[in-house]
């Protein structure tokens, strides 16, 4: 988790957030072990705005890997972040319940939950034929 952690916090670095100026990196562990980030990267039409989880799945995407193994997200506190539910869909896309979501802090982590915490009684590929 440590490797994901110092990812996430480079690309907390690179987030462009000059409208709610919360800055938020995430990065993921995928199937094979590479390891993919991404920030959250805002627009003047506010709801164009990519969410950094968000971010993240679309470069392990692009990077040719289907399968999130574990998750760090982490935000400015105090409070600890936590993926909006639009996020926790996205990454259902690619991970099954017991994902281990990392919530970090910029004095590390907070907390640890599984996707199945943050998004109970979920639909998923499955109800559609895929998996
Ligand atoms: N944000 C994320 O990047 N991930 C989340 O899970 C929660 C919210 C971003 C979206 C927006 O750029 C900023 O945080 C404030 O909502």
């Amino acid at each position: 988790m440590d490797d994901l952690l110092h990812l996430a916090r480079r690309m907390m670095l690179h987030a462009h957030a000059p409208y709610s100026k919360f800055h938020v990196g995430a990065a993921l562990r995928a199937e094979g072990g590479s390891i993919h980030g991404g920030c959250n990267v805002e627009n003047a039409a506010y709801p164009q705005g990519l969410c950094a989880e968000a971010s993240a799945i679309a470069a392990m995407v692009a990077a040719g890997h289907k399968r999130i193994l574990e998750c760090v997200v982490i935000g400015p506190g105090p409070e600890v972040i936590m993926p909006c539910g639009g996020c926790r869909q996205k990454l259902r896309e690619f991970a099954s319940d017991d994902l281990p979501v990392h919530l970090c802090g910029p004095d590390g982590l907070h907390r640890t939950v599984t996707l199945g915490q943050l998004l109970p009684l979920s639909f998923g590929p499955h109800h559609i034929g895929k998996s």
